[in-house]
């Protein structure tokens, strides 16, 4: 059997941000309509400081059925890895002839920023133009790429426990975008004071934002933290948020975000408004003032990859 195969760099080139943007709304319409499914991800621990996950998915108007398989090593920015690392396998659902696999690291890359810019999109305040990335890795990178496509940012400031990432990621991004001030920031804090809109991109286990330091009418895309007990905000921020997740049951199996205030008792589960797709299709709205803190809990969805896999299949 001859086996399709897309390597990073033709995912890289393909997959525009602009056109995932596209898919991402789309797919999040889909599940919203109840035309998507989407199956948590297994976890399986390599018991050498990494994880698999396995994430399946299953787009019937594409005829699409297929699988994420990816590795999760957070230490791996320490020896210039990147911390994901898999592949994405599409099948036809209409005979299970496989589409073909593209690579998986690429995909998850690009598509984790654009989701989060839907989210921008439809729940930050429209005059947003200063960006907080806390995180400088892959995914701050493809959060700027994105974020810019939704919103006029002129101002962005960065945090990360590594200067060395930090201090490469100003130097590369200044470049790509001359007509952005990009600054470091010695603290968390001091990155986001100011912030529209505010990206937690690291794989810390304890909260790197606190509430305390959000102004009013901030706009959140909480990323990083994708496990029960790990999370990137503290509780007051949570609680003064206007929250949505990706999916009710990613968030209740995976979100330390959400579920350690929820356990602490901060809130209650109504604090949760409702899912991306629900706001996307107008069911559910997030932000009713400019003074409205709204926060995005992005644990990642199988169906984000697979529709961005059987889009760049069939090109
Ligand atoms: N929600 C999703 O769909 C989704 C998708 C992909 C990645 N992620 C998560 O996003 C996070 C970032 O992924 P990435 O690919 O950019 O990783 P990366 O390894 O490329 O970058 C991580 C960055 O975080 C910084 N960092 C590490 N530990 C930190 C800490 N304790 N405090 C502050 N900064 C810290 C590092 O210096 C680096 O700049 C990971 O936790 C990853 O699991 C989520």
């Amino acid at each position: 059997m001859e086996i399709k195969y897309l390597s990073s760099r033709e995912v890289y080139e393909k997959l525009d941000m602009d056109s995932c943007i596209g898919l991402m709304e789309e797919v999040f319409a889909a599940l919203s309509n109840g035309e998507v499914e989407n199956v948590v991800r297994s976890m399986l621990n390599t018991g050498e400081g990494g994880l698999l996950g396995i994430m399946p998915g299953l787009i019937p108007s594409k005829h699409a059925i297929g699988a994420k398989l990816i590795t999760i090593f957070h230490d791996n920015y320490l020896q210039g890895l990147p911390s994901h690392q898999g592949i994405v396998a599409v099948y036809d659902t209409t005979n299970g002839t496989l589409k073909g696999i593209c690579d998986g690291t690429s995909i998850t890359a690009i598509r984790t920023g654009a989701v989060s810019a839907v989210a921008t999109k439809y729940m930050s305040r429209p005059e947003s133009t200063r960006l907080a990335l806390l995180g400088s890795g892959v995914q701050a990178g493809t959060h700027l790429d994105a974020i810019a496509c939704v919103r006029d940012i002129r101002e962005v400031t960065v945090w990360s426990n590594s200067p060395e990432s930090m201090n490469s990621f100003i130097e590369r991004y200044s470049k790509k975008y001359p007509g952005i001030t990009i600054k470091g920031c010695e603290t968390a804090q001091e990155a986001v004071k100011d912030a529209d809109i505010i990206c937690t991109v690291t794989p810390s286990h304890t909260p790197i934002l606190k509430g305390e330091w959000v102004k009013a009418g901030t706009h959140i895309n909480a990323v990083g933290a994708c496990a029960k007990r790990d999370r990137e905000l503290d509780s007051e921020c949570v609680r003064k948020s206007k929250l949505i997740c990706d999916a009710y049951s990613s968030c209740m199996a995976e979100a330390g975000d959400y579920l350690i205030p929820l356990e602490e008792g901060v809130f209650g589960e109504d604090h949760l408004l409702g899912d991306l797709g629900g706001v996307v299709t107008g069911k559910v709205t997030a932000r009713t003032s400019d003074d409205d803190i709204t926060c995005f809990e992005a644990l990642g969805l199988a169906a984000e990859d697979v529709i961005c896999a059987d889009w760049l299949l069939s090109k």
